[in-house]
């Protein structure tokens, strides 16, 4: 079981291409959410329009840009340590008369802006998630001497303004890619900075989804995933102006020629509507795994942390889902020591956990951001009371990790092979329920659906043999 959804540093986030010796050379590190990834690599794409190269090391960079996460107060921190050793890099730099640029982009820049100057004096730019279209500009600004700020929620829309994904057609692509659809919430949970540091809803236009749908599926890509903060609050209008939800929009891209997979995350409870449980029914391409957080089993913590259903109401939304599509496995976060969580109310999320059982979680002991109203509440929960929680509640976890694992086991379904495996002659695919597996085969074979079975499980994937 993960206990960290986000990344710490994504090797695939860190783009890197065969370069002409002499061009700059960027390199960015992105911590956090797959919107982050997904911003990382618009950011070099549009970067690379201005002479850039990417590289994948920090060493060779003439640009480094940490691409953070605010979401929880260890990741913040993270950052200026980060930025503590950069400093150093860039004096060594300024002694042998080279160039080297600091840039600060994502959720921490856009929450903590100009203090982020005061704080590290060796940053060069910094840059919020809704104009990274600007960072060209930025960058020459700060070549000319100037210390930049940009975190304005900018009036245009940043998505027409960055490359999209199909300028990227000449670097090399996975056979999976992530699509951002929707971009910030409304919900204000009240532990929660999203709404802060991302801003309200908005949504992608149809026309524009499609678009890069199609040119990531004929730049090779077979599985998507469509990403936003509260995914299925997407909405949309047809060519006709008629309304139009995240299920709507499934089915479309479920038409697209050579497509051979659909996900999405992250959802909302509140925001499972028919359209979207139907399309979890009727569409083959639509895999049956649903990232849906629920955060406490207990409805007065629920209440307090401003979700706006009861525990009730998930157990039934579940069993919806599931009625529509039976194999569907789940996925969960939790948030343990919210402000005023009593034993009680803790047990009361084991026993939603029991009642629901995940194929996957992610859990966290709850962290006091800045700004949100649960920072202000009194009862916060000492930290050892948390850390035991968290060790109980990620125990059950675990266990339904590796039983939902074990439950494979002869079974035969298709995993879509991903890339190489460890070992000459093995790959490593996909299950439709996100675990990886391996299997042997042929290099050119990536890419591909193939119908294994499932002979064997590891610690963290599972072993097939083709059929
Ligand atoms: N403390 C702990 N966990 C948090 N999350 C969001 N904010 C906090 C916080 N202040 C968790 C939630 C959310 C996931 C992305 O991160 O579980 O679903
Ligand atoms: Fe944060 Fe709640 Fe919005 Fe998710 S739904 S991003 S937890 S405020």
């Amino acid at each position: 079981m993960s206990t960290e959804p986000y990344l710490d540093a994504d090797p695939s986030a860190q783009t890197g291409a065969a370069t002409p010796t002499n061009a700059r050379k960027v390199f960015i590190k992105t911590y956090g959410c797959q919107m982050n990834v997904y911003d990382s690599d618009r950011m070099s794409d549009a970067l690379s329009r201005d002479g850039y190269v990417a590289t994948e090391t920090m060493q060779d960079a003439d640009l480094v840009l940490i691409n953070t996460c605010h979401i929880r107060e260890k990741a913040a921190e993270k950052v200026y340590s980060q930025l503590g050793r950069l400093r150093e890099m860039k004096k060594a730099r300024a002694a042998e008369g080279r160039e080297f640029m600091i840039g600060v982009t994502g959720c921490v820049a856009q929450a903590e802006g100009e203090e982020i100057l005061r704080r590290a004096p060796a940053v060069d730019v910094v840059i919020g998630p809704q104009t990274y279209h600007r960072l060209p500009e930025a960058l020459k600004r700060a070549k000319a001497g100037e210390r930049v700020v940009d975190t304005e929620y900018a009036l245009e829309d940043k998505f027409s303004h960055l490359p999209r994904a199909e300028e990227a057609r000449t670097r090399s692509r996975g056979v999976t890619a992530f699509l951002t659809v929707q971009e910030g919430c409304d919900k204000f949970c009240t532990f929660c900075v999203v709404p802060y540091t991302r801003g309200s809803e908005v949504s992608r236009p149809l026309a524009q989804v499609m678009e890069e749908a199609r040119n990531l599926v004929s730049a090779g890509v077979r599985e998507l995933t469509l990403l936003g903060q509260n995914v299925n609050a997407w909405h949309g209008k047809d060519e006709a102006g008629r309304e139009l939800t995240l299920g709507d929009l499934l089915y479309r891209l479920a038409e697209i020629p050579g497509l051979a997979r659909l996900r999405y995350t992250t959802s909302h409870p509140r925001d499972m509507d028919e359209r979207l449980i139907a399309a979890h029914r009727d569409l083959r391409l639509l895999m049956p795994y649903l990232h849906l957080p629920v955060q406490s089993g207990s409805d007065r913590i629920l209440k307090a942390m401003n979700r706006r259903h009861t525990a009730e109401d998930y157990v039934a939304l579940i069993r919806r889902i599931r009625a529509a599509r039976p194999d569907i496995a789940l996925s969960g976060d939790f948030i343990v020591g919210f402000p005023g969580e009593t034993e009680e109310d803790f047990e009361d999320t084991l026993r939603l956990i029991q009642e629901v059982g995940y194929a996957q979680a992610f859990s966290f002991k709850y962290s006091i951001r800045p700004g949100t109203p649960g920072a202000e509440l009194e009862d916060q929960v000492d930290e050892d009371v948390k850390s035991a929680r968290l060790e109980r509640l990620q125990a059950l976890l675990l266990r339904q990790q590796q039983a939902f694992n074990e439950s494979r086991i002869g079974m035969e379904f298709d995993i879509l092979l991903e890339k190489p495996g460890r070992l000459e002659g093995q790959l490593i695919g996909r299950s439709p329920w996100l675990q990886s597996v391996n299997v042997t085969g042929r290099a050119d074979e990536i890419g591909s659906l193939v119908r294994v079975r499932i002979e064997s499980t590891g610690a963290n994937s599972l072993f097939g043999t083709r059929i």
